[in-house]
C-alpha cells in the first residue's frame, strides 16, 4: 500500500470516537519503534516530521525510512509535515512525497493565516495531499521558537467556521490549554484543559476532525529513570491520560506526541549507559531506546487513543 492521507483514518476515528496517534520521527530507531508497536496492535498511524527533523535527518532519508516501515508492516501510514511555517516548506514536502502537511499560521493575524493556509490548501489538494491548519497559539517549545505563556492564546470558537470555509483545510489544530514540551503546567497547579472550547468547536463544525498538539503525558516512570541516572527534569508535568481519552471520544481525531517519545528513548539510553559504562557500541544502547518507544506507543494506542484494531 502506498503512503495514505488522513481522510479515511479521520472519518473512521470521528465516527468511532477514537483518535489516531501522530508521532514525531527523527531517525530509524524511532520510526521502527513506533511502527512495530502499531503493527502489533493493528493501528493506523501518522508519522510526522518537523522542519528540525528534516534538517537533522534530511528529507530523503526520512521518506525512504518511512516507505521501508510501510513495506515492512503493511500498515496505513500517513507522512505528515508538522508545523510547516511557509508555503515553500509545505510545497517542498508535498513535491517530495508527503501525503499531508500542517501549515501553522497561528503566529499571524486571522486574515493572514487564512491567506497563507488557503495557498497551501490549493496546492496540496491539486496533488492529492491534505492540510492541517491551526487557530489559537500553544505555549512551549517548537523547534527554536519558544512561545511564552503570555504569547499563547486559546482558540476563539467564533473564528473556526470562517477559517475552515475560507481555507478549505481538512483538519484544524486548536489551543485548549495543552503546550509543547515536558513542562506543561506550573508545579502545584491542577492540570486543566478548556473542554468547553472543544465542545463549542465540535458544535460549530459537526463531523470535522480536530487536532490536539502538545499532548504528551510526560510519563513519570521515564522521568524518574532519567533523573535517577543523573538527569535534571524536575517539575516535568504532562497532560493526564484521562483528559486525552476524553478528547479522543470527542471531535479530536489526531493526537500529537513527541516529548513522550524523547523521554522514553532517553530513559532507555541513559539507563543502559549507567549500567554499562564501558559499552560504546551504538547498537547496544539504541536497542533499549527503541524498545522503550515500542512499549510506550503500544500503551498509548491501546490505553489512550483507542485506535488498536482499526488498521
Ligand atoms: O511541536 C513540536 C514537535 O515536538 C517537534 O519538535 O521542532 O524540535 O523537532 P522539533
Ligand atoms: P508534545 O511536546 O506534548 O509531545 O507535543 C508534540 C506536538 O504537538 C508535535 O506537533
Ligand atoms: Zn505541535
Amino acid at each position: 500500500m502506498p503512503l495514505v492521507t488522513t481522510k479515511e483514518m479521520f472519518k473512521k476515528a470521528y465516527e468511532g470516537g477514537y483518535a489516531i496517534g501522530a508521532f514525531n520521527v527523527n531517525n530509524m530507531e524511532i520510526i521502527q519503534g513506533i511502527t512495530e508497536a502499531a503493527a502489533e496492535v493493528k493501528a493506523p498511524i501518522v508519522l510526522q516530521v518537523s522542519a528540525g527533523a528534516r534538517k537533522y535527518a534530511k528529507h530523503t532519508y526520512l521518506v525512504k525510512l518511512i516507505e521501508a516501515a510501510e513495506a515492512d508492516t503493511g500498515l496505513p501510514i500517513c507522512l505528515h509535515l508538522d508545523h510547516g511555517d511557509s508555503f515553500e516548506l509545505c510545497k517542498s514536502c508535498i513535491d517530495g512525497g508527503f501525503t499531508s502537511v500542517m501549515i501553522d499560521g497561528s503566529k499571524h493575524g486571522f486574515e493572514e493565516n487564512i491567506k497563507l493556509t488557503k495557498q497551501v490548501v490549493d496546492y496540496a489538494h491539486e496533488r492529492g495531499a491534505v492540510v492541517e491548519g491551526e487557530l489559537g497559539r500553544l505555549a512551549g517549545v517548537e523547534d527554536d521558537v519558544n512561545v511564552s505563556d503570555e504569547d499563547s492564546s486559546y482558540t476563539r470558537p467564533a473564528e473556526v467556521e470562517e477559517f475552515v470555509s475560507k481555507t478549505g483545510v481538512d483538519s484544524l489544530a486548536i489551543a485548549i490549554g495543552t503546550s509543547h514540551g515536558a513542562f506543561k503546567f506550573k508545579p502545584g497547579t491542577k492540570p486543566q484543559l478548556r473542554f468547553d472550547i472543544l465542545e463549542q468547536v465540535e458544535k460549530l463544525l459537526p463531523g470535522f476532525p480536530i487536532v490536539l498538539h502538545g499532548a504528551s503525558s510526560v510519563i513519570p516512570e521515564y522521568v524518574k529513570i532519567i533523573n535517577d541516572c543523573g538527569g535534571r527534569l524536575d517539575d516535568a508535568i504532562g497532560i493526564p491520560e484521562d483528559m486525552l481519552r476524553k478528547a479522543a471520544s470527542m471531535a479530536v481525531c489526531k493526537i500529537n506526541i513527541d516529548s513522550d517519545l524523547r523521554l522514553a528513548m532517553t530513559a532507555g539510553i541513559r539507563e543502559y549507559m549507567t549500567k554499562n559504562p564501558g559499552h560504546f557500541d551504538p547498537r547496544q544502547y539504541l536497542t533499549p531506546g527503541r524498545d522503550n518507544i515500542k512499549t510506550l506507543v503500544k500503551a498509548k494506542i491501546v490505553n489512550v487513543l483507542g485506535c488498536d484494531g482499526k488498521a
